[in-house]
């Protein structure tokens, strides 16, 4: 990755007269639908845009999506790229870098996780406190990262506290229950074992992923204030473990999907 290929990438989307978006939106695992409620929708397939990598998964469409939201010019990222699909660190959050050149001011994160917090059901929503990257390396390890900013990024907050209140205070209002929590990230593909389960939940973790904290770590070093909420797909009880359902997954995560959509709306709203 070179800044110049991210130049060439942001200077290519905003040659098309795109509006500047103020909010970008990363969409997760089964989480599609708010791109409905978006208006005067611009669409570009990640493959058609130059330097970004193509999503290997049905499940993520892989297409950039400009338009409006909550009365916002927001873009959002349908469909994100993960490690197990055997992408680098740099390559998973390269839209990230992008969304920043295209104006982006806020970011809304989205992510399917399993629940590790036993007090959390599955079909619930858990907002990110804070996050524990078991994923075995950085986003910023790289030859040439100082070139896109300081690389020993303060993680002290690493996400908006403010933004993470107004969300609580919608949340209330909506009647929405919206839990608190630490998402681990892992590599995945494959689910955990129980024991993992049991070391997930010893080390403080209330949720497990795969995805969302590298981008976190991207949009902290590059001043993007940002917010991730986990749709809670699963139960991971490591006394009960029931063989991983994939097709439970995605019902769960469209479950929730109403609430998530309700949430960032009105968010959106606010910002
Ligand atoms: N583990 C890891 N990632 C996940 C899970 C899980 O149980 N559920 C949804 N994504």
């Amino acid at each position: 990755m070179t800044l110049a290929n991210l130049q060439e990438s942001i200077n290519f989307i905003k040659k098309t007269g795109v509006p500047e978006p103020s909010i970008g939106i990363v969409l997760g695992t089964g989480l599609g639908k708010l791109v409905d409620d978006i208006q005067d929708q611009i669409v570009f397939n990640y493959e058609d845009l130059p330097h970004f990598v193509t999503s290997t998964l049905e499940s993520h469409a892989g297409k950039l999506i400009f338009g409006t939201l909550g009365g916002k010019t927001v873009v959002v990222m349908s469909g994100r790229f993960h490690l197990y699909e055997g992408y680098s660190f740099n390559e998973i959050t390269y839209g990230i870098r992008v969304l920043k050149g295209l104006g982006v001011q806020k970011l809304l994160i989205s992510n399917a996780a399993g629940a590790i917090n036993l007090d959390f059901n599955k079909g619930e929503l858990m907002l990110i406190e804070d996050h524990i990257n078991l994923q075995g390396g950085s986003p910023l390890a790289f030859k040439n990262a100082r070139d896109f900013g300081n690389i020993f990024v303060d993680m002290s907050a690493p996400y908006h506290k403010e933004m993470n209140q107004q969300l609580e205070k919608i949340a209330r209002a909506q009647n929405i229950n919206l839990h608190k929590g630490v998402y681990a990230s892992v590599v995945g593909p494959q689910l955990e074992t129980r024991a993992e389960y049991r070391y997930l939940k010893t080390i403080g973790a209330d949720a497990v992923g795969m995805s969302t904290v590298p981008e976190v770590i991207v949009a902290n070093q590059i001043g993007l204030p940002c917010i991730a909420v986990s749709v809670l797909t699963d139960e991971c009880d490591p006394d009960h473990l029931n063989p991983i359902d994939i097709p439970e997954i995605f019902a769960m995560a469209a479950k929730a999907e109403p609430s998530l959509i309700t949430l960032f709306t009105q968010l959106i709203k606010q910002l």
